[in-house]
């Protein structure tokens, strides 16, 4: 580089120059005095400067390159050269995963393939800027290794890979495309038109080995994957499922036309940042990129502003542009500023002033449960580096233990209740979704946290088990109550269900603890609750063309099938099994890998 000092000089030498070239009548003699009085450093420019005039009329003169010269002896002629070059870019694109890269390099060498070496003709320029500009994101010297996984080991992961092929299956013949399917009807449902299902299926297809599969989706990503549409979506959703589906099939294949997508993505994205109160909107348009508030109201769901973290640091890592990363991470801390009760966040805050709605529902599932999960998440993704998040999130465990725990009256389940209104009103009901917390308190306490989680975790995982096997299907209902206080009736029962939460809609969340306690305890009981919710699963949920939510899960002859397939079942609910019942326990090493709330596995960092 240059100093300050040194770029002067450069400028004056040009001048000089210039000044030279003006005076076409000054002697020889006069022009050899001054460049006399030119210092070395000027003289080397000079010279450096004359070099590099003859090499680039050498370069551009037609029919004198080397490389030209080459074409030639290939027997081609100039305007053959000329007429065919953009196809050939085009197959050189689809042919190599780091072909723009590549072709860039061989441009600027001036070396590489007889293909690529007709884009030295100078009347593509513009083209090629355009590849440039396109990649001008790129860390020059970015690679992602690939990860090979040898497929399934035994006959329990070969039938889950069965259960995912008719899943796929049904998906490809009726929805092809779509966000998701709807297996009785064998149509399709559309919620964000960006093919959820083939995104969130990228990385399981790659963990199970399913190439065939893999690469069919792929090639649907780079042919068929538009961001250019004019349509409202949600932020978190389009995060955790697309944005994480995408940087994980990257991080898994080293393919980086996923990354590219990801950063086409990420950018589309951005503006649901641009609130006085960093506090992102919910909504986001892709095509005109504009953002806005929900229609239902002013406010953005706690969980859901502070679980795009992990997706948006690892998009600024991989790319090596921190603007992702600085968005995403001021909100934050945004929200590590703000007053808690006891480390629990009310579920929504408003993106305009950036506080919370106060006496909104404090509650670890719906719409609070993953603000928890990603405080220790990104703390883990960041090589523990980052204490305010490992600090909050205890809090928020803290909280848990002193205000949501809770037992039933007759077997002592433990379960986590919510807190309603301004009085903090407890109510004994626990989403499905809460189930997640195992998992994640499992996770924390492999990283050091205290060891007192797991009885939480072990307790809790329990009871969510069993809020399964009551039920006559096997299945748990979306939501369940719990009975605290002891009644005269002698049949009292722990856990209820209401009509309207009676809906199983192939959720992840036990599994996905099933796998991190199979994970990190290796007591087969967790494989086996696994094999037996599967069993469930497939008794009551399986149709011809895939699997269904089911409306009901209390009555055997009336599970009111919902003709709806989520893509959480083909990214989580079949990935999480699969990984159950890895007998090694070494398919996804999770000291190097942090799954997203998607389940989605991104590259831990060391800071
Ligand atoms: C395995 O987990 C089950 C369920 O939590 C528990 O009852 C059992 O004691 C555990 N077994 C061992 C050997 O720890
Ligand atoms: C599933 O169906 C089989 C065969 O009818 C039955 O034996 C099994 O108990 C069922 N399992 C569950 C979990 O519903």
């Amino acid at each position: 580089m240059f100093s300050s000092k040194d770029s002067i000089k450069a400028d004056y030498v040009s001048l000089s120059i210039n000044d030279g070239a003006a005076s076409v009548k000054a002697t020889s003699r006069s022009v050899w005095r001054q460049w006399n009085q030119l210092s070395r450093f000027q003289r080397t420019i000079f010279h450096f400067a004359v070099i590099t005039i003859v090499i680039l009329v050498i370069y551009l003169l037609p029919g004198k390159t080397q490389n030209i010269t080459k074409v030639q002896e290939n027997d081609y002629d100039n305007e053959k050269i000329i007429k065919e070059h953009p196809k050939l870019l085009e197959v050189a694109n689809e042919i190599k995963i780091d072909s723009v890269d590549q072709n860039k390099e061989a441009i600027d060498k001036g070396i590489g393939s007889n293909n690529v070496e007709v884009i030295d003709e100078p009347e593509f320029q513009p083209e090629i800027n355009q590849v440039e500009d396109d990649q001008i994101r790129e860390p020059p010297d970015h690679k992602s290794q690939p990860v090979k996984f040898d497929g399934p080991q035994n006959a329990k992961q070969k039938a889950i890979i069965e259960a995912f092929k008719h899943s796929w299956n049904g998906y490809k013949k009726y929805a092809w495309g779509y966000d998701n399917i709807k297996p009785i009807s064998k149509g399709h449902h559309e919620w964000f038109g960006l093919g959820l299902t083939i995104i969130d299926s990228l990385d399981t297809m790659y963990i199970m080995g399913l190439n065939e599969e893999f690469q069919e989706a792929r090639n649907w990503v780079q042919n068929s994957l538009s961001f250019d549409q004019n349509r409202d979506v949600n932020l978190f959703e389009v995060t955790i499922r697309v944005l994480g589906g995408l940087l994980a099939a990257y991080h898994l294949s080293g393919d980086k036309m996923f990354l590219d997508k990801a950063i086409d993505l990420g950018d589309r994205m951005l503006p649901a940042f641009s609130t006085r109160s960093g506090v992102p909107f919910s909504d986001v348009n892709l095509g005109t990129r504009s953002a806005h508030p929900p229609k239902w109201g002013p406010d953005s769901s706690t969980s859901e502003i502070t679980s795009i973290q992990l997706e948006f640091r690892d998009l600024s890592r991989s790319v090596q542009q921190p603007h992702f990363e600085v968005a995403a991470a001021k909100v934050s801390e945004h929200v590590h500023q703000l007053e808690k009760y006891d480390g629990l966040v009310p579920i929504f805050i408003n993106a305009n002033t950036g506080l919370f709605r106060e006496y909104a529902v404090i509650t670890l599932g719906a719409r609070g449960d993953s603000y928890y999960e990603y405080l220790l998440k990104q703390w883990i993704q960041t090589g523990r580096t980052i204490d305010y998040l490992k600090d909050d999130y205890l809090l928020g465990i803290e909280g848990t233990k002193k205000h949501l725990v809770k037992r039933t009256a007759v077997r002592k389940y433990l379960f986590i209740a919510e807190l309603l209104g301004a009085a903090r009103y407890m109510k004994p009901k626990m989403d499905h979704l809460t189930c997640y917390l195992s998992g994640t308190l499992a996770l924390g306490v492999h990283f050091g946290l205290p060891k007192e989680h797991m009885d939480i975790a072990t307790e809790l995982l329990k009871t969510c088990y069993e809020t399964y096997i009551i039920q006559p299907t096997c299945l748990a209902p979306e939501i369940t109550y719990f009975n605290i206080q002891k009644s005269d009736d002698e049949n009292q029962k722990d856990m209820y269900v209401k009509t309207n939460d009676a809906h199983n809609l192939l959720r992840p969340e036990f599994i996905e603890s099933l796998f991190y306690m199979w994970y990190f305890t290796g007591n087969k009981t967790y494989q086996n609750w696994g094999w037996k919710i599967f069993q469930a699963f497939k008794n009551y949920t399986r149709v011809e063309n895939g699997y269904t939510s089911i409306g009901n899960v209390k009555n055997i002859h009336n599970t009111r099938p919902r003709d709806m397939t989520e893509s959480f079942w083909f990214g989580e609910t079949l990935k999480y099994l699969y990984l159950l019942f890895d007998d090694t326990r070494q398919l996804i090493d999770l000291d190097k890998w942090i799954f997203n709330s998607e389940g989605h596995p991104l590259p831990i960092y060391d800071a």
